[in-house]
């Protein structure tokens, strides 16, 4: 494997190879770490990790991760830095890469990361931004291979936003790894069209198979893997739940759809997920349109089907996989 000082943006800039290498590498590092033998590969060096979106797992999984590799994280929220503010990215990026040998980044503009990995001169990896969630589909895909012991021609269904970062990356990382994978939900909340034509360019060297349908029962038949993500995403505005839950309720991840799927198919999510009233969004939308669950139903996401928490540990995993191989020299 060679990825040493390469930036994880979005995976449309990894070869199915390099993918692979870093699942592989995944799975060896959660291994060894589930068995307490020592990978501080990388002591000494030292990380920055840029919030300004929350999150649970994608810090975590970066501060374990490096803490693991023997490295120390210095995390930065939404306030509390000069970046955006008083100073540019091109600026922040350039001071960052004096001091830190790798920058996690997670906010709005996809934009952003891209000029944070050209300016630093540092590994770059991308936390999440409005158009990708790289590490989240390489945490995914690695569970997936854990439940059905490979990728290529899984049939795997994801059902609801697509335009956004988890329907865009699901796409993208399909297409690279040959699986059968159908988009399902409204035309309107499909990946836009250049990225369609892309991943179904990319398809065609892979012997992917990409399907785009509005219709539920089609897109779920036979599947191994049944995916969705929350209808309203970190930063857009409260004002679009009414249109989203319209459009997006007859793709609601229930027993019926689920039963449409193979027997023994998996239910992943990236999670946060609203599967009942025990958050605070989760109850508001409750009070304004008496939904119970939105995206899934607490019956599927607390059923055997479900592998949501195998897949958040894999967060962990493979991070640890991404930094080690972007910041080790001969791995
Ligand atoms: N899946 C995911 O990225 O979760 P967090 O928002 O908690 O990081
Ligand atoms: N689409 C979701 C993913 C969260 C991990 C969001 O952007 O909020």
């Amino acid at each position: 494997m060679n990825l040493y000082k390469r930036n994880l943006l979005t995976l449309l800039d990894f070869t199915p190879e390099e993918i692979d290498d870093l699942l592989t590498l995944a799975i060896d590092l959660k291994d060894k770490k589930h068995k307490g033998i020592d990978h501080a590969l990388l002591k000494g060096k030292n990380i920055v990790l840029l919030f300004e979106k929350d999150s649970t797992r994608t810090r975590c999984a970066f501060e374990v991760a490096a803490s693991d590799l023997g490295m120390n994280a210095v995390y930065i929220g939404s306030s509390g830095s000069q970046m955006g503010k008083k100073e540019s990215i091109k600026d922040t990026a350039r001071v960052l890469g004096r001091m830190f040998d790798g920058i996690e980044y997670r906010g709005y503009k996809q934009q952003t990361v891209v000029d944070l990995a050209q300016y630093s001169g540092v590994p770059t990896w991308n936390g999440l931004t409005e158009d990708y969630h790289p590490t989240q589909i390489l945490a995914d895909f690695m569970t997936i291979i854990e439940q059905k012991g490979h990728l290529k021609g899984i049939k795997m269904a994801y059902l609801g936003d697509g335009r956004y970062n988890m329907g865009n990356s699901y796409l993208v990382g399909a297409a690279k790894m040959g699986l059968d994978y159908r988009m399902v939900g409204p035309k309107a909340l499909w990946p836009n069209e250049e990225l369609r034509n892309k991943c179904l360019e990319i398809a065609k060297e892979t012997g992917a198979k990409i399907t785009f349908t509005e219709d539920v029962i089609n897109g779920v038949k036979d599947c191994d893997v049944i995916a969705t993500d929350v209808w309203v995403s970190m930063g857009e505005d409260a004002s679009v739940w009414e249109e989203r839950i319209n459009l997006l309720k007859p793709y609601q991840v229930n027993t019926r759809v689920m039963s449409f799927a193979k027997d023994d198919a998996i239910f992943i999510h990236c999670l946060p997920s609203f599967h009942n009233l025990e958050t605070k969004v989760g109850m508001e939308v409750y009070e304004k349109f008496h939904l119970n669950g939105l995206e899934v139903t607490e019956d599927v996401f607390e059923g055997k089907q479900s592998v949501v928490f195998d897949e958040a540990e894999n967060r962990l995993h493979t991070i640890k996989a991404v930094m080690l191989a972007t910041m080790k020299e001969n791995l």
